[in-house]
């Protein structure tokens, strides 16, 4: 296994360039088992996740070639439909194959995705969908075995709980699905948005794309024409390196970054006295004179993003005065505290909020370890401005999310270095 040795306190300077975004590409990679067509993907981003869903696609029968982050993929000729426990285990957004495979074939067994560190991530909100659209679902020896008699029928669809892979599946399964589906309480992200402009793309009819209703007049089982498509910016991938501008106080530039993604986190960053300047595809932001603290609920886009608050935490320890932090969407998002509070952070947890007195304080550098992927870098961000060296054991979460962080961060004046655990 990999760790990161990084030593503190090093003020960054100049451009990164953003990769694509993994939350866009899974769902659309997904929507590949859909096509009738061989298709091209740009701006791919290579990254655990992505390897691993094309490894599952490749099992199921598709055919891909990879040029750096351009994609050449063939799904056409998916044999299979059978998603393995050793496969969704490693990557629960493996899911997604389960709308797609549903409607194209009218039958699939996918793995049950167990919880996993954050929260035990039910998946009841797709399953209740499928079945309101005509499929049987069993749950079997730990597999969703799901049918369906002919294509699955267009529905209308409440879910009691905003799901953004939830949303991704049924939009999917009603895009070859027989009648008109409507999706009520659907999730607004980004990544939801890509995926439906890609299938309108490809001939289907979706009205409300990014609203919290949307309506897809299904194709009855006829496969679609799928076009070629670049995958958006990675938004928090871009929120991450702004908070490694922010909390080392740099100026920082960040390329191929979509500011109209990044509403909640810019605003939060401005709060925290930072400035933000946009421009067409980068942002820049610049050094606080004071950091201030910053009072954050985690919510649904275009609220701030979970995905935000175990770097907004890291920052907030830098801050003068005590921020405020709840997470209300998963159940077990702060196992980056104890490691911040290793580094000589003061964060009080009682229940979904977490106090965090910042009063600029140091943090010192020391072991630490990852549990998920955005807590992972919530410690590389606080490796950053802490004194002296840290070690950050189990980077094999960061690797789910982010492409080549370290180097990343070393062409920006940090002291970041990749080394093997001894056995
Ligand atoms: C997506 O996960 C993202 N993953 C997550 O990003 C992100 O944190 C999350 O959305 C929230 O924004 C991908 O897009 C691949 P949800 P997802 O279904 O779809 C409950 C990262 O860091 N729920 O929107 O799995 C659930 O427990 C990852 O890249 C049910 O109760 O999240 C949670 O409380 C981490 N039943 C809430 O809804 C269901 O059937 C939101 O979950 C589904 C969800």
């Amino acid at each position: 296994m990999d760790y990161l040795k990084v030593i503190g306190q090093k003020k960054l300077q100049g451009s990164v360039t953003i990769s694509g975004a993994k939350n866009a590409a899974l769902p659309l990679l997904a929507a590949t088992i859909l096509s009738k067509n061989k298709i091209t993907i740009d701006n791919l981003p290579i990254v655990a996740d992505i390897k691993t869903l094309l490894k599952l696609l490749e099992m199921l029968g598709s055919s891909y070639s990879l040029d750096k982050s351009m994609l050449q993929i063939d799904s056409t000729s998916i044999s299979k439909t059978k998603a393995t426990y050793d496969i969704v285990k490693t990557m629960r957004a493996s899911i997604l194959v389960l709308g797609p495979l549903l409607a194209r074939f009218g039958h699939c067994e996918v793995s049950l995705p167990g919880g996993c560190a954050i929260g035990q991530r039910p998946v009841d909100l797709h399953l209740k969908a499928l079945e309101q659209m005509g499929a049987k679902i069993e749950i079997k020896n730990g597999y969703i075995q799901a049918t369906t008699d002919g294509p699955l029928q267009g529905a209308k669809i409440i879910f009691d709980k905003i799901t953004v892979t939830g949303t991704e599946n049924i939009v999917m399964a009603a895009a070859l699905a027989k009648g008109t589906t409507t999706i009520i309480n659907a999730a607004k992200e980004p990544e939801v948005v890509q995926l439906c402009e890609v299938l309108k793309d490809a001939g289907v009819d979706i009205q409300g794309i990014g609203t919290n209703e949307i309506t897809i007049q299904g194709k009855n089982q006829e496969l679609l024409n799928m076009k070629d498509f670049t995958i958006i910016p990675d938004r928090i991938e871009a929120g991450t390196y702004l908070c490694a501008g922010a909390i080392t106080n740099s100026i920082l530039t960040i390329q191929n970054a979509r500011a109209d993604h990044l509403d909640a986190v810019l605003s939060k960053l401005e709060q925290m006295g930072f400035m933000i300047i946009k421009e067409n595809s980068s942002i820049t932001i610049l050094p606080a004179n004071r950091i201030k603290p910053v009072n954050i609920t985690t919510t649904e886009y275009p609220g701030f993003p979970t995905d935000m608050q175990a770097q907004f935490m890291a920052l907030a320890t830098m801050a003068d005065g005590v921020s405020i932090i709840d997470e209300t969407l998963f159940e077990n998002r702060f196992m980056h505290v104890g490691e911040l509070v290793r580094m000589g952070a003061d964060i009080t947890l009682n229940g979904t909020v977490a106090t965090i007195k910042g009063t600029p304080r140091m943090l010192y550098g020391a072991d630490v370890m990852a549990t998920d992927l955005r807590a992972s870098s919530a410690l590389v961000l606080a490796a950053l401005v802490a004194k002296g060296e840290t070690n950050i054991h189990r980077i094999y979460h960061l690797d789910r999310g982010y492409n080549k962080l370290e180097e990343k961060l070393t062409n920006l004046g940090a002291s970041i270095l990749r080394g093997k655990e001894k056995l």
